[in-house]
């Protein structure tokens, strides 16, 4: 089953949706090009900056780097970044484009000495290409059969060397062989206020928004964690400062356009409130599984574990049990619900 477009299919409507759209692609002059122009992220931007400088100096490609982290934060940004201060190509696909062996050596066979391929769901890549990779990886080579049963040859072609870099939503997903093949692993995290708050403001000013600190501010809370909700929400609410004042965006302008978008102060939508309050209603609270959190809002299991969780969890409205999922008690707070259970642990 394709889950990616049916997270598309579902999410599509959804403001604080963490897929993709077609505006978020291209040429995005809201992507930042260097490491010193990317905001947050602290710790692996020093970490990749000493890889980079380090592979520079020994005129080397950069070792393979794996990147995980839930949707949204920069993963392809950050990509694109190191394949230019590496002074490099940058060539993109993913798991699900690459059906066949075939598709994958040719891309392998294509590449230019340093160049850097992405290859984007790499959890999503058939296992047979996947042993393809491996030797690739390692040895900068493929062996490619010609003809099947006895006749048939293997031609062992020699590879440019290069840096391959995944990355994925579920790193548990990854194989052992694979994960073990790449040199750097890093894990990206939820952005905080501050963090998205600088995002905003450095968006509006590429974008030309006249923006106040407390509107970005307004506006980088209620995002999730997460810069491309955040650059979203943005150019929503400038429709709503268009309208409303003249095109700044204010703290009062961001108020008044988020509430008119259901996105509540902590950046929840209905739909996850309908979640939240279904796990209460129903199952007192939890603890209930993954799948029937999924059928009571009518999403995937994947959707639920890899959009709507990781946020929930981090500001402490959801909990993850050996025995399922709970609604923890500031949620209960937040949805104006009396709490009187026990927490079940
Ligand atoms: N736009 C999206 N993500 C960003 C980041 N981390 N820094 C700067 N601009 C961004």
């Amino acid at each position: 089953m394709d889950y990616n477009s049916d997270i598309d299919m579902d999410l599509e409507n959804r403001m604080v949706t963490t897929s993709s759209l077609p505006e978020d692609e291209g040429d995005n002059p809201l992507r930042p090009r260097t490491l010193s122009e990317y905001i947050g992220q602290t710790k692996v931007k020093e970490n990749l900056s000493v890889f980079i400088n380090a592979a520079k100096l020994r005129r080397e490609p950069l070792d393979h780097v794996l990147l995980y982290g839930p949707p949204g934060l920069g993963k392809t940004t950050l990509s694109a970044i190191i394949a230019n201060e590496m002074g490099v190509n940058f060539r993109v696909t993913s798991g699900p484009a690459i059906e066949r062996p075939g598709d994958l050596a040719a891309m392998l066979t294509n590449l230019e000495e340093g160049d850097v391929l992405f290859i984007d769901e790499i959890h999503r890549m058939p296992r047979i290409v996947e042993e393809i990779l491996y030797p690739a990886m390692e040895d900068f080579a493929i062996d490619i059969m010609n003809g099947k049963g006895q006749g048939a040859t293997s031609i062992h072609l020699p590879l440019p060397k290069f840096t391959l870099i995944g990355a994925t939503t579920r790193a548990g997903q990854i194989s052992a062989p694979l994960r073990d093949r790449f040199g750097v692993v890093l894990r990206l995290e939820l952005y905080s206020p501050e963090e998205l708050s600088l995002i905003v403001s450095r968006s509006a000013r590429i974008l030309g928004i006249p923006c106040d600190p407390d509107g970005a501010y307004e506006i980088a809370a209620r995002s999730r964690g997460t810069p491309r909700i955040a650059n979203r929400l943005l150019k929503r609410v400038r429709d709503f400062a268009q309208v409303m004042s003249e095109g700044k965006i204010t703290l009062d302008v961001a108020r008044k356009a988020l509430e008119k978008l259901e996105i509540d102060e902590l950046g929840l939508d209905n739909i996850d409130r309908r979640m939240l309050t279904a796990i209460i209603n129903h199952y007192g609270g939890g603890p209930v599984g993954l799948d029937t959190v999924a059928a009571l809002v009518g999403e995937e299991s994947v959707t639920i574990e890899d959009v709507y969780e990781p946020y929930l969890m981090q500001i402490g409205f959801l909990g993850r049990t050996p025995k399922g999922r709970i609604v923890l008690p500031n949620a209960y707070q937040h949805l104006g619900i009396e709490y009187n259970g026990q927490l079940m642990l």
